[in-house]
Protein backbone atom coordinates (compact mmCIF):
# COMPACT_ATOMS: atom_id res chain seq x y z
CA UNK A 1 0.00 0.00 0.00
CA UNK A 2 1.52 3.30 -1.07
CA UNK A 3 2.61 5.68 1.69
CA UNK A 4 1.88 9.26 1.19
CA UNK A 5 3.99 12.53 1.07
CA UNK A 6 2.40 14.96 2.53
CA UNK A 7 3.54 18.14 1.28
CA UNK A 8 0.46 20.25 3.31
CA UNK A 9 1.52 19.22 6.00
CA UNK A 10 5.61 19.53 5.31
CA UNK A 11 4.48 23.33 4.40
CA UNK A 12 2.31 23.91 7.44
CA UNK A 13 5.63 23.35 9.25
CA UNK A 14 7.52 24.98 7.24
CA UNK A 15 5.36 28.00 7.23
CA UNK A 16 5.39 28.12 11.00
CA UNK A 17 9.13 27.97 10.80
CA UNK A 18 9.78 30.96 8.41
CA UNK A 19 6.99 32.85 11.19
CA UNK A 20 9.44 32.03 14.30
CA UNK A 21 12.19 33.12 11.94
CA UNK A 22 10.30 36.62 10.55
CA UNK A 23 9.44 37.72 14.09
CA UNK A 24 12.81 38.43 14.73
CA UNK A 25 13.75 40.77 11.66
CA UNK A 26 14.05 43.89 11.54
CA UNK A 27 11.37 44.46 9.10
CA UNK A 28 8.77 42.25 7.03
CA UNK A 29 10.56 40.30 4.22
CA UNK A 30 8.63 42.28 1.41
CA UNK A 31 7.73 40.33 -1.91
CA UNK A 32 6.15 42.29 -5.31
CA UNK A 33 4.27 39.83 -7.50
CA UNK A 34 3.32 41.35 -11.05
CA UNK A 35 0.12 39.53 -12.68
CA UNK A 36 -0.27 40.30 -15.78
CA UNK A 37 -4.14 39.64 -17.26
CA UNK A 38 -6.95 38.01 -15.59
CA UNK A 39 -6.12 33.92 -16.04
CA UNK A 40 -7.70 32.39 -13.44
CA UNK A 41 -5.65 29.60 -12.72
CA UNK A 42 -3.15 32.53 -12.09
CA UNK A 43 -5.19 34.65 -9.93
CA UNK A 44 -5.59 31.47 -7.26
CA UNK A 45 -1.87 30.62 -7.53
CA UNK A 46 -1.16 34.38 -6.72
CA UNK A 47 -3.87 34.97 -4.18
CA UNK A 48 -2.65 31.94 -2.05
CA UNK A 49 0.88 33.01 -2.09
CA UNK A 50 -0.72 36.51 -0.75
CA UNK A 51 -2.94 35.08 1.69
CA UNK A 52 0.62 32.48 2.96
CA UNK A 53 2.76 35.67 2.77
CA UNK A 54 0.28 37.38 5.19
CA UNK A 55 0.13 34.43 7.35
CA UNK A 56 3.54 34.28 8.44
CA UNK A 57 4.66 38.26 7.88
CA UNK A 58 5.93 38.44 4.47
CA UNK A 59 4.53 41.82 3.04
CA UNK A 60 3.66 40.65 -0.26
CA UNK A 61 2.05 43.56 -2.77
CA UNK A 62 0.41 42.51 -5.80
CA UNK A 63 0.82 44.82 -8.88
CA UNK A 64 -2.29 43.51 -10.66
CA UNK A 65 -1.67 44.95 -14.91
CA UNK A 66 -4.07 44.82 -17.61
CA UNK A 67 -3.47 42.17 -20.33
CA UNK A 68 -3.42 44.71 -23.01
CA UNK A 69 0.04 46.18 -21.28
CA UNK A 70 3.01 47.10 -23.29
CA UNK A 71 6.18 44.39 -22.37
CA UNK A 72 8.23 47.92 -22.15
CA UNK A 73 5.55 48.96 -19.04
CA UNK A 74 6.13 45.74 -16.97
CA UNK A 75 10.06 45.98 -17.36
CA UNK A 76 9.85 49.74 -16.23
CA UNK A 77 7.87 48.53 -13.06
CA UNK A 78 10.38 45.92 -12.64
CA UNK A 79 13.35 48.22 -12.79
CA UNK A 80 12.02 50.77 -10.29
CA UNK A 81 11.41 47.48 -7.54
CA UNK A 82 14.70 46.53 -8.69
CA UNK A 83 16.07 49.58 -7.48
CA UNK A 84 14.03 50.15 -4.45
CA UNK A 85 16.00 48.87 -1.52
CA UNK A 86 13.47 47.78 0.61
CA UNK A 87 11.55 45.10 -2.34
CA UNK A 88 13.36 41.65 -1.10
CA UNK A 89 12.15 39.64 -3.78
CA UNK A 90 10.09 40.56 -7.22
CA UNK A 91 8.11 37.93 -9.27
CA UNK A 92 5.87 37.58 -12.68
CA UNK A 93 3.37 35.43 -12.56
CA UNK A 94 3.48 33.22 -15.43
CA UNK A 95 2.10 32.34 -18.05
CA UNK A 96 2.15 35.92 -19.58
CA UNK A 97 -0.52 37.10 -22.44
CA UNK A 98 1.30 36.09 -25.85
CA UNK A 99 2.96 39.95 -27.04
CA UNK A 100 4.81 39.41 -23.77
CA UNK A 101 8.25 37.67 -23.87
CA UNK A 102 8.43 35.66 -20.24
CA UNK A 103 12.30 35.66 -21.10
CA UNK A 104 13.06 39.22 -21.38
CA UNK A 105 10.81 40.34 -18.67
CA UNK A 106 12.57 37.25 -16.49
CA UNK A 107 15.98 38.95 -17.59
CA UNK A 108 15.00 42.13 -16.42
CA UNK A 109 14.37 40.93 -12.57
CA UNK A 110 17.61 41.89 -10.37
CA UNK A 111 19.11 38.05 -10.34
CA UNK A 112 19.66 38.83 -6.25
CA UNK A 113 15.53 39.72 -6.07
CA UNK A 114 14.53 36.61 -8.17
CA UNK A 115 12.81 34.46 -5.38
CA UNK A 116 11.42 32.69 -8.62
CA UNK A 117 14.89 31.24 -9.56
CA UNK A 118 14.45 31.53 -13.11
CA UNK A 119 17.01 34.23 -14.18
CA UNK A 120 19.47 32.82 -16.50
CA UNK A 121 22.28 33.80 -13.85
CA UNK A 122 20.27 31.68 -10.95
CA UNK A 123 19.46 28.77 -13.68
CA UNK A 124 23.37 28.93 -14.49
CA UNK A 125 23.99 29.02 -10.52
CA UNK A 126 22.10 25.94 -10.22
CA UNK A 127 23.92 24.15 -12.91
CA UNK A 128 27.05 24.78 -11.58
CA UNK A 129 25.74 23.38 -8.44
CA UNK A 130 26.06 26.64 -6.67
CA UNK A 131 22.85 27.88 -6.55
CA UNK A 132 21.29 31.23 -4.57
CA UNK A 133 17.92 30.75 -5.47
CA UNK A 134 16.18 27.20 -6.73
CA UNK A 135 12.80 27.43 -8.24
CA UNK A 136 10.13 26.39 -5.30
CA UNK A 137 8.34 23.36 -7.01
CA UNK A 138 11.57 21.77 -7.83
CA UNK A 139 13.10 22.82 -4.27
CA UNK A 140 9.63 21.55 -2.70
CA UNK A 141 10.49 18.19 -4.30
CA UNK A 142 13.38 17.76 -2.73
CA UNK A 143 12.09 18.92 0.51
CA UNK A 144 9.70 16.07 0.38
CA UNK A 145 12.51 13.63 -0.64
CA UNK A 146 14.56 15.21 2.57
CA UNK A 147 11.82 15.15 4.94
CA UNK A 148 10.55 11.90 4.14
CA UNK A 149 13.86 10.18 4.27
CA UNK A 150 13.90 9.27 0.55
CA UNK A 151 17.04 7.71 -0.58
CA UNK A 152 17.75 9.35 -4.05
CA UNK A 153 21.79 8.11 -4.46
CA UNK A 154 22.34 5.76 -7.59
CA UNK A 155 18.70 5.58 -7.51
CA UNK A 156 17.01 5.82 -11.43
CA UNK A 157 14.29 8.75 -11.53
CA UNK A 158 12.42 9.88 -14.51
CA UNK A 159 11.62 13.04 -15.15
CA UNK A 160 8.27 13.40 -17.35
CA UNK A 161 8.73 17.42 -18.95
CA UNK A 162 11.07 19.38 -19.36
CA UNK A 163 9.84 22.77 -18.46
CA UNK A 164 11.72 25.77 -17.07
CA UNK A 165 9.62 25.62 -14.09
CA UNK A 166 9.79 22.24 -13.04
CA UNK A 167 11.02 19.96 -15.69
CA UNK A 168 14.31 20.80 -16.55
CA UNK A 169 15.41 22.25 -13.15
CA UNK A 170 14.52 18.82 -11.19
CA UNK A 171 16.29 16.97 -13.52
CA UNK A 172 19.56 18.91 -12.86
CA UNK A 173 19.10 18.79 -9.28
CA UNK A 174 18.52 15.07 -8.93
CA UNK A 175 21.59 14.69 -10.96
CA UNK A 176 23.84 16.73 -8.53
CA UNK A 177 26.13 15.73 -6.53
CA UNK A 178 24.08 16.41 -3.51
CA UNK A 179 21.95 14.43 -0.97
CA UNK A 180 19.11 14.55 -2.18
CA UNK A 181 20.41 13.57 -6.01
CA UNK A 182 22.95 11.98 -6.84
CA UNK A 183 20.75 9.89 -9.51
CA UNK A 184 20.73 8.53 -12.96
CA UNK A 185 18.29 10.90 -14.60
CA UNK A 186 15.96 10.19 -17.43
CA UNK A 187 14.07 13.07 -19.25
CA UNK A 188 10.94 12.42 -21.11
CA UNK A 189 9.07 14.83 -23.01
CA UNK A 190 5.96 14.98 -26.07
CA UNK A 191 8.96 13.51 -28.36
CA UNK A 192 10.03 10.70 -26.30
CA UNK A 193 8.84 7.53 -28.06
CA UNK A 194 7.56 4.49 -25.20
CA UNK A 195 7.90 6.29 -22.19
CA UNK A 196 6.73 3.47 -20.44
CA UNK A 197 9.74 1.58 -21.56
CA UNK A 198 11.79 4.64 -19.22
CA UNK A 199 9.15 4.54 -16.46
CA UNK A 200 9.24 0.54 -16.31
CA UNK A 201 12.63 1.27 -14.95
CA UNK A 202 12.19 4.25 -12.81
CA UNK A 203 12.76 4.37 -9.08
CA UNK A 204 11.70 7.62 -8.99
CA UNK A 205 9.11 9.49 -11.13
CA UNK A 206 8.69 13.11 -11.38
CA UNK A 207 5.42 13.90 -13.85
CA UNK A 208 5.16 17.07 -14.76
CA UNK A 209 3.44 17.42 -18.37
CA UNK A 210 0.23 18.43 -17.09
CA UNK A 211 -2.39 16.21 -18.86
CA UNK A 212 -4.69 14.92 -16.27
CA UNK A 213 -4.89 11.15 -15.40
CA UNK A 214 -2.27 10.12 -18.02
CA UNK A 215 0.06 7.98 -16.06
CA UNK A 216 -1.83 4.70 -14.87
CA UNK A 217 0.26 2.80 -12.43
CA UNK A 218 0.64 -0.52 -14.79
CA UNK A 219 3.41 1.44 -16.44
CA UNK A 220 5.23 1.92 -13.41
CA UNK A 221 8.02 -0.09 -11.61
CA UNK A 222 6.75 -1.92 -8.07
CA UNK A 223 8.01 0.23 -5.31
CA UNK A 224 8.88 3.14 -7.01
CA UNK A 225 8.31 7.06 -5.67
CA UNK A 226 5.70 9.15 -7.39
CA UNK A 227 5.87 12.47 -7.65
CA UNK A 228 2.73 13.87 -9.49
CA UNK A 229 3.42 17.97 -10.29
CA UNK A 230 0.26 18.26 -12.12
CA UNK A 231 -2.72 19.72 -11.12
CA UNK A 232 -6.31 19.80 -13.10
CA UNK A 233 -9.65 20.62 -12.67
CA UNK A 234 -11.42 18.43 -14.16
CA UNK A 235 -16.12 18.24 -14.63
CA UNK A 236 -17.78 15.16 -14.09
CA UNK A 237 -20.38 16.49 -17.12
CA UNK A 238 -22.94 16.85 -14.28
CA UNK A 239 -22.11 20.43 -12.80
CA UNK A 240 -19.81 19.56 -10.66
CA UNK A 241 -16.00 19.16 -10.43
CA UNK A 242 -12.45 17.63 -9.09
CA UNK A 243 -9.29 17.92 -8.83
CA UNK A 244 -6.60 15.72 -10.04
CA UNK A 245 -3.23 15.32 -10.98
CA UNK A 246 -1.07 13.55 -13.93
CA UNK A 247 -1.16 9.87 -12.78
CA UNK A 248 -4.17 8.22 -12.00
CA UNK A 249 -4.15 8.02 -8.14
CA UNK A 250 -6.39 4.67 -7.40
CA UNK A 251 -4.05 2.82 -10.33
CA UNK A 252 -0.60 3.57 -8.35
CA UNK A 253 -2.34 2.33 -4.44
CA UNK A 254 -0.41 -1.73 -4.97
CA UNK A 255 2.14 -0.16 -7.08
CA UNK A 256 3.88 2.91 -5.95
CA UNK A 257 6.05 2.57 -2.36
CA UNK A 258 5.66 6.18 -1.97
CA UNK A 259 3.69 8.77 -3.47
CA UNK A 260 1.93 12.80 -3.69
CA UNK A 261 -1.28 13.51 -3.52
CA UNK A 262 -3.36 16.05 -6.10
CA UNK A 263 -4.42 18.36 -4.04
CA UNK A 264 -2.41 18.11 -1.13
CA UNK A 265 0.83 17.25 -2.24
CA UNK A 266 3.27 19.56 -4.35
CA UNK A 267 1.08 22.43 -4.62
CA UNK A 268 1.26 23.70 -1.05
CA UNK A 269 5.54 23.43 -1.44
CA UNK A 270 5.31 26.10 -4.22
CA UNK A 271 3.87 28.19 -1.74
CA UNK A 272 6.47 27.42 1.00
CA UNK A 273 9.62 27.23 -0.83
CA UNK A 274 8.69 30.65 -2.80
CA UNK A 275 8.32 32.21 0.95
CA UNK A 276 11.23 29.83 1.98
CA UNK A 277 13.03 32.28 -0.83
CA UNK A 278 12.07 35.33 -0.21
CA UNK A 279 12.82 34.87 3.68
CA UNK A 280 16.57 34.10 1.98
CA UNK A 281 16.57 37.18 -0.28
CA UNK A 282 15.19 39.09 2.59
CA UNK A 283 18.19 38.46 4.96
CA UNK A 284 20.96 38.65 2.22
CA UNK A 285 19.59 41.93 1.46
CA UNK A 286 19.84 42.97 5.32
CA UNK A 287 23.28 41.53 4.70
CA UNK A 288 24.41 43.73 2.03
CA UNK A 289 22.73 46.99 3.73
CA UNK A 290 24.70 46.36 6.77
CA UNK A 291 28.21 46.13 5.39
CA UNK A 292 26.89 49.74 3.09
CA UNK A 293 27.79 52.09 5.77
CA UNK A 294 31.49 50.41 6.23
N1 LIG B 1 3.22 29.82 -12.95
C1 LIG B 1 3.12 28.53 -12.55
N2 LIG B 1 4.02 28.26 -11.58
C2 LIG B 1 4.71 29.40 -11.37
C3 LIG B 1 5.77 29.76 -10.48
O1 LIG B 1 6.29 28.95 -9.70
N3 LIG B 1 6.20 31.05 -10.56
C4 LIG B 1 5.66 31.94 -11.44
N4 LIG B 1 6.17 33.17 -11.46
N5 LIG B 1 4.69 31.64 -12.28
C5 LIG B 1 4.21 30.38 -12.24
Amino acid sequence: MVKILDGKALAEDILEQLKKQILRFERPPELHIILVGEESASQIYVQQKLKASQRIGVSAQLHSLPSSIAQNEVISLIQQLNATSTVDGIIVQLPLPHHIDPRVIIEAIDPKKDVDGFHPMNLGKLVRNEPDFIPATPLGILELFRAYEIETQGKHCVVLGRSMLVGMPISILMASKNSPGNCTVTICHSYTPNIDVYLKQADIVIVAIGKPRFIHGSMLKEHCVVVDVGIHKISNGEGKSSVCGDVIWESIQEVAAFATPVPGGVGPLTVAMLLTNTVQAYALNAFRTSLDWM
